[in-house]
């Protein structure tokens, strides 16, 4: 089994107690390759640091929109982040991305931080890890002008731009970032009992668009909903996408893994 969980958070306080058996646990289960994400500089070193420690763990670092109002100090921002993307863990520029719902910072400033971290991201030649909530209308905007400078600029990125973690939008929605290039990110809200509609949008999106994600600590699959999420449990997540796609859960496993390596390009190629 070779599983890939494309976004979890393994820096959280949640692990603190039994972050090695959460890894290893997630190893016992196929899955081979983690990213961990950072939401603002001191948890993307945090994310750093742990991906050097671990096997088979990147990290990606970058402001989250509803951190952007506290931790965005502009330029110095910036560097701290183009410095930590030093390290040869880091493989993608993220979390990055608008949220509307919290709204906790102005979306001027979400606008601006988003923006400049794209920027960042392709001077890097760094795909982005993107969180979306409410703002699909303004982040669809703002990646087409992205991407479309991208491909002006002959840079390579255009090619591989990133992926819109815990997609939730519609069929048509779902098309048009993966037109885009962008890859859509499935995690446990696709096996909520109370969410058909998810899992007919899943079942109708191809399976070269998918990535498979926990979002750990956060959005445990069924039957662990509501409580700690941990990498292990992406393997529900394969099952589900395995059901609503007619396959095996080792295809559906082999065919998201090779989908998020061609994105992040990590050693571990299935
Ligand atoms: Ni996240």
């Amino acid at each position: 089994m070779f599983l890939t969980d494309t976004h979890c958070h393994l820096y959280f306080d949640a692990f603190d107690a039994d972050r090695d058996d959460v890894i290893a646990n997630a190893h016992r289960n196929g899955v081979q390759v983690m990213l961990s994400l950072g939401v603002d500089v001191p948890s993307s070193q945090a994310t750093v640091n742990l991906a050097e420690q671990y096997e088979g763990l990147y990290a990606a670092v970058g402001v989250h929109p509803n951190d952007a109002h506290k931790a965005w100090e502009g330029e110095h921002t910036l560097e701290a982040l183009r410095a930590l993307a030093a390290s040869p863990t880091v493989v993608a520029i993220g979390e990055i991305g608008l949220d509307y719902y919290r709204d906790r910072t102005p979306r001027l400033t979400q606008w601006h931080v988003l923006r400049q971290q794209l920027d960042l991201a392709a001077d890097l030649g760094l795909p982005v890890s993107l969180h979306n909530r409410e703002a699909t209308d303004d982040l669809l905007g703002i990646l087409r002008e992205w991407v479309t400078d991208l491909r002006e600029e002959g840079n390579p990125l255009a090619e591989r731009p990133g992926v819109w973690h815990a997609f939730s939008g519609t069929e048509a929605e779902g098309r048009a970032a993966f037109e885009l290039g962008f890859l859509l990110g499935i995690g446990g809200p696709v096996t909520f009992k109370n969410a058909p509609e998810r899992r007919r949008v899943v079942a109708s999106l191809p399976l070269e668009a998918l990535v498979l994600e926990t979002d750990a600590p956060f959005l445990a699959p069924h039957p662990y909903r509501g409580r700690r999420n941990e990498p292990a449990y992406v393997r529900l997540v394969a099952a589900q996408i395995a059901e609503l796609h007619g396959l095996s859960l080792e295809d559906v496993a082999r065919l998201t893994s090779r989908n998020a390596q061609k994105l992040f390009r990590w050693r571990e190629a299935v």
